[in-house]
């Protein structure tokens, strides 16, 4: 399973070289099997020891370049960093990144051979207009880029359940999940309102081979549990 924080627009240099010690040293004392990610601010990459893939939540596809406010390869090879998150709903819907914008990032970072988790989720309307609709919407999202990519990860995050609260009930997460992975065959997240208290149940669901977590990762005891809840389901415990 692949566990991963993002930390989007949250913790600072200081406290994410903090988290990471904390997490490493938790990882190595289990003797954790499972993947496990993070997504720090841009500030915050380094390279961290241990055991942990940590990745870029954004960057441009370039190699450097006149794109204010903007990171390219150059300043990601300086961290060693060869992850990345694309397609997040906060990009596409806050930032306003068009899902053509979206494949030209993807296939610059995969011709660089980056591990992408690409994320998909409708917004509460689709979700409301039935599964057709909903289908038909993650479908889009899935314009221009390449499925069959090695190093591809998706990530299911309805919109309407990030930072909510929300999440949909198990049985649809488990219904969108099966759908998905008859469409793409790669590792399949959950992410959306993802914490402590429903980790669990939500891992130990049919083709969720992991979860995206926000706010519920924020403080790395959190996070920390949620490995170990995965640690323990692929034990068979
Ligand atoms: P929350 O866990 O805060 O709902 O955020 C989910 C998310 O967007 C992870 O990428």
């Amino acid at each position: 399973m692949i566990i991963a924080a993002n930390f989007k627009t949250n913790l600072t240099r200081q406290k994410t070289a903090e988290y990471m010690a904390v997490l490493e040293a938790f990882l190595e004392k289990e003797g954790v099997t499972q993947e496990v990610m993070v997504f720090p601010p841009a500030t915050a990459l380094d390279r961290f020891d241990g055991r942990t893939q940590v990745g870029t939540q954004n960057a441009y596809p370039t190699r450097n370049g006149a794109f204010t406010g903007e990171l390219g390869l150059e300043q990601l090879e300086e961290f060693g960093t060869d992850t990345i998150l694309i397609g997040h709903s906060e990009r596409r819907h806050v930032m306003g990144e068009s899902q053509e914008e979206i494949a030209r990032k993807f296939s610059f970072y995969k011709e660089k051979g980056f591990t992408i988790v690409y994320c998909i989720g409708e917004p509460l309307e689709v979700r409301e207009a039935g599964n057709d609709a909903l289908m038909d919407y993650l479908e889009a999202q899935l314009e221009g880029i390449d499925l069959h990519y090695k190093k591809l990860v998706i990530a299911y995050e309805p919109v309407w359940a990030i930072g909510t609260g929300l999440t949909p009930s198990l049985g649809d997460i488990e219904l969108i999940h099966a759908a998905l992975k008859q469409r793409v065959a790669k590792p399949l997240l959950y992410g959306g309102s993802v914490k402590v208290d429903n980790a669990r149940e939500i891992l130990a669901l049919q083709h969720v081979d992991g979860i995206l977590v926000g706010s519920g990762a924020l403080a790395v005891e959190d996070f920390c549990r949620m490995i170990r809840d995965a640690e323990t389901l692929h034990k068979g415990e």
